[in-house]
């Protein structure tokens, strides 16, 4: 990904933001109309969706790209409004638990969320998909296929993550550990960024999931346009490496392999969006010094060719320890403004909000200030979104089911217990639909049609 934009793309921009620019009167009246109403949203989604379940909505479940700082599916612009359930996998595996995967993502589905962020992985201990480098346990690959034609049947799109940089679930220190295991001499967890052989561990995982045939649909993941998107690892950190040189070359080897085997699925590397040596201008934006210096670098490390979207994560709640209510709000609406920014002007790509949220559970935040932050969080993108903007959508951390309160951070929404919560994500997810039922540049005339037709729809609805 180089910086400079060529001329074919800058015509792009140009045209997109014209397109914009043309709909914004006739948008913001539509707007309007949807702030002014107070009717629980639920039933309008579900009344949409049931024909697209029916199958008749099929041939638009295309595959999700990139052109230039937009996703579009076919000729249509995709903004996301997504969350993440990291555990899906797991709960899936034991028919007991399994129906509450299903379960959440016909709630998201009921709030018109379209995209998951979920774990496709768990390296070594309970229920591990991967046992050891390169064995696997079926019935947990079981789980995932399960997963996957699941989602699609609630027409929800996945982000899998390859691994994690934390410990849960494995992730960089169960490889290590696999290594040393091996008899190779390893002295850090962040030699996982770096040794020949365990970095061989991560690609043989890679590989063994991205052509992997869904035993429910017998569709190999790497064709399946289920999945929106593969992530490198969860909010990589390399702690040994502050110059930021060791993250960055694992970057650009691991998105290179990636590339290599499947160029068709839309890839990213599950950043928080620390900015670093690259930009020093920018440190300042970060939550605190600290952030500066965790190897990562959000402008160099998006620059890596094959990565087509920015990740960007936002926890004012645990990065910022004494800050107030509305410190909190102004800098999740300035960290993100920035890196819209920055994503537009010198990545020419979108960016994903991949983890936002609030915990209420750790006695500094109520439901009131999550909503409030949520609310921060979706009016800022869709700033972005009326005028073509780099902001391609948000995924909150995380929601939950109920009955599933043991796996709880602290962070979890529950809809049907949190009425407000659900009002304001339904209303976001509505906004978006307006924006994505509207064609892109190359069919203005039928697409006015659509659009037309969906602005009717939508009155119609609010009325
Ligand atoms: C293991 O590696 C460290 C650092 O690279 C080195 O100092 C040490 O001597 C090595 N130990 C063995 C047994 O090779
Ligand atoms: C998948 O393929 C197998 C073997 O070709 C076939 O028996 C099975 O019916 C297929 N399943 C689906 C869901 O298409
Ligand atoms: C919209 O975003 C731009 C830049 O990202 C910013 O300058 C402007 O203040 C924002 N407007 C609102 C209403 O938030
Ligand atoms: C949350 O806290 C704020 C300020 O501390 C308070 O005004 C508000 O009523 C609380 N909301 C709930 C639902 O408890």
């Amino acid at each position: 990904m180089a910086i400079k934009l060529s001329l074919p793309s800058l015509l792009q921009n140009f045209l997109l933001v014209t397109t914009f620019v043309l709909l914004i009167e006739n948008t913001d009246a539509c707007l309007d109309r949807v702030d002014r109403t107070n009717i629980f949203p639920f039933e309008t989604y579900d009344d949409h969706r049931k024909h697209d379940l029916d199958g008749a909505g099929d041939e638009e479940w295309g595959m999700v790209k990139r052109k230039g700082n937009q996703f579009v599916v076919g000729n249509q612009p995709f903004y996301v409004n997504g969350f993440n359930t990291y555990w899906l996998m797991i709960l899936a595996v034991d028919q007991s638990t399994r129906g509450k995967v299903s379960e959440v993502l016909q709630q998201a589905s009921s709030v018109g969320l379209t995209v998951c962020r979920t774990w496709a992985f768990n390296d070594g201990g309970w229920r591990a998909l991967q046992k050891s480098p390169s064995v696997y346990d079926e019935e947990v690959f079981k789980a995932l296929d399960f997963v996957v034609s699941e989602a699609k049947k609630y027409k929800i799109r996945l982000v899998l993550s390859l691994t994690n940089n934390w410990e849960g679930y494995g992730g960089k220190a169960q490889y290590v550990k696999w290594g040393k295991e091996a008899g190779l001499n390893l002295t850090s967890d962040d030699d996982f960024f770096s040794d020949p052989t365990v970095k061989g561990y991560y690609q043989a995982h890679i590989k063994t999931i991205l052509t992997r045939v869904n035993t429910y649909t017998n569709i190999t993941y790497k064709d399946d346009p289920t999945i929106f998107a593969w992530e490198l690892m969860n909010e990589p950190r390399c702690l040994s490496d502050p110059s930021g040189n060791k993250l960055q070359a694992w970057i650009q080897e691991m998105a290179f392999y990636v590339k290599s085997i499947d160029p068709v699925h839309l890839l990213e590397i599950g950043t928080e969006g620390f900015y670093g040596l690259s930009t020093p201008d920018r440190q300042q934006v970060n939550p605190n010094t600290y952030a500066g210096q965790v190897g990562t670098d959000f402008i160099r490390n998006h620059q890596a060719l094959g990565i087509d979207f920015a990740s960007v994560h936002i926890y004012p709640d645990s990065w910022l320890s004494s800050a107030t209510t509305e410190s909190s709000l102004e800098f999740a609406r300035t960290w993100m403004e920035n890196h819209v920014d920055d994503s537009e002007n010198l990545l020419g790509m979108p960016v994903v909000f991949g983890e936002f949220g609030v915990s209420t559970k750790n006695g500094k935040h109520n439901v009131t200030f999550r909503d409030a932050f949520i609310g921060m969080v979706y009016k800022t993108l869709l700033n972005s979104t009326r005028r073509g903007g780099s902001g391609g959508g948000s995924l909150l951390w995380q929601l939950f089911p109920e009955g599933t309160e043991y796996m709880d951070d602290g962070y979890a929404v529950v809809l049907t217990k949190s009425p407000t919560t659900a009002s304001i994500i339904s209303l976001q997810s509505r906004r978006l639909q307006i924006f994505n039922s509207r064609c892109d540049w190359k069919c203005h005339w039928s697409c006015r049609k659509r659009s037309i037709a969906m602005n009717d729809l939508v009155s119609h609805d609010e009325m």
